[in-house]
């Protein structure tokens, strides 16, 4: 007991995730995405508290930058382990500093599968997010494929507890023009519905060389859960984001430096200016200088 609380264990038996406090903090963190909310809480509550799932959980998360993807993965973390991404049981993998030369993705397949082997024989509940997958090298995600499947085990390894997290900017262009077409249309944002998007994604991922899953056999063989769409920020939603950036700063919140903030993002499409075009990214850095 105290080797635990010193040393963090293996999650076995568990309670987590509370599914009221996963619904909190997406509620109370996450703007303007009623879609990645809807899924996430649906896909990681009904994963976690299934005694025998049949393969691995595997979420695709789409969408420009700062529309939350990150954020979620940090959410769904803190949410099974109390050290959330800084749990020995969650790994993070980033395209561009640990799998960064295209001539060594047959070294980077061999060690990816000796570290996933290697960290689930240890902890079978265990998370990895791979972030940037637009930027991993084509084919290198399908040395993975064997983990993702529906096997019992895999020499002596059973891999049906992990999580696996792909985020991606990939389809971000996709996710923009379905949610412009509502706009365009006068439809409100939240009568967009998964299924609007979901095959859109999959569909667009698959032939987009610089998506991380061109041609890929997780989408070909559907072990892909989730397709997860991030819907582009409007003003409205990055104003949200200052407020809770000021109150997690402990500071009152001063509408005044709300609207200066939001006042110095860019919105795109040129003509309309409706969405942010780098979501909350930078929200913290010009409080900073506010
Ligand atoms: C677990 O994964 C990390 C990378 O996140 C790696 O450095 C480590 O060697 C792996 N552990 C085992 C036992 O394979």
């Amino acid at each position: 007991r105290l080797y635990c609380v010193l040393l963090e264990c293996c999650p076995e038996a568990d309670p987590r995730p509370d599914a009221a406090a996963l619904q909190l903090a997406l509620d109370e963190k996450l703007f303007g995405q009623h879609l990645a909310t809807e899924v996430i809480l649906k896909a990681v509550t009904g994963f976690v508290n299934n005694p025998n799932p049949k393969k691995p959980l595997a979420l695709s998360l789409h969408g420009w930058a700062g529309t939350g993807k990150n954020f979620v993965s940090k959410i769904v973390a803190e949410n099974l382990y109390k050290a959330g991404l800084s749990s020995r049981f969650v790994h993070l993998f980033v395209s561009t500093l640990h799998f960064p030369h295209e001539h060594q993705v047959q070294l980077y397949k061999d060690q990816l599968q000796k570290w996933i082997r290697g960290n689930v024989s240890a902890c079978a509940k265990s998370i990895f997010i791979f972030d940037e997958m637009d930027k991993l090298h084509p084919g290198l995600i399908d040395a993975i494929k064997p983990f993702l499947d529906y096997y019992e085990q895999i020499d002596g390894v059973s891999y049906r507890k992990v999580i696996f997290i792909f985020l991606s900017n990939a389809g971000g262009d996709l996710i923009t023009k379905v949610a412009l077409d509502f706009w365009r249309k006068g439809r409100e944002r939240e009568e967009i519905r998964l299924k609007d998007l979901e095959e859109v994604l999959s569909l667009g991922v698959f032939n987009n060389r610089n998506s991380g899953l061109w041609h890929s056999s997780l989408i070909d063989r559907n072990l892909i859960d989730y397709f997860v769409p991030f819907l582009p920020l409007e003003y409205k939603h990055v104003k949200m984001c200052i407020r809770a950036e000021m109150k997690s700063r402990g500071s009152p919140v001063d509408d005044e430096i709300v609207q200066k903030v939001a006042d110095e993002m860019t919105f795109f499409p040129k003509d309309e200016r409706i969405y942010s075009d780098k979501g909350c990214k930078t929200v913290q850095t010009k409080l900073d200088f506010c």
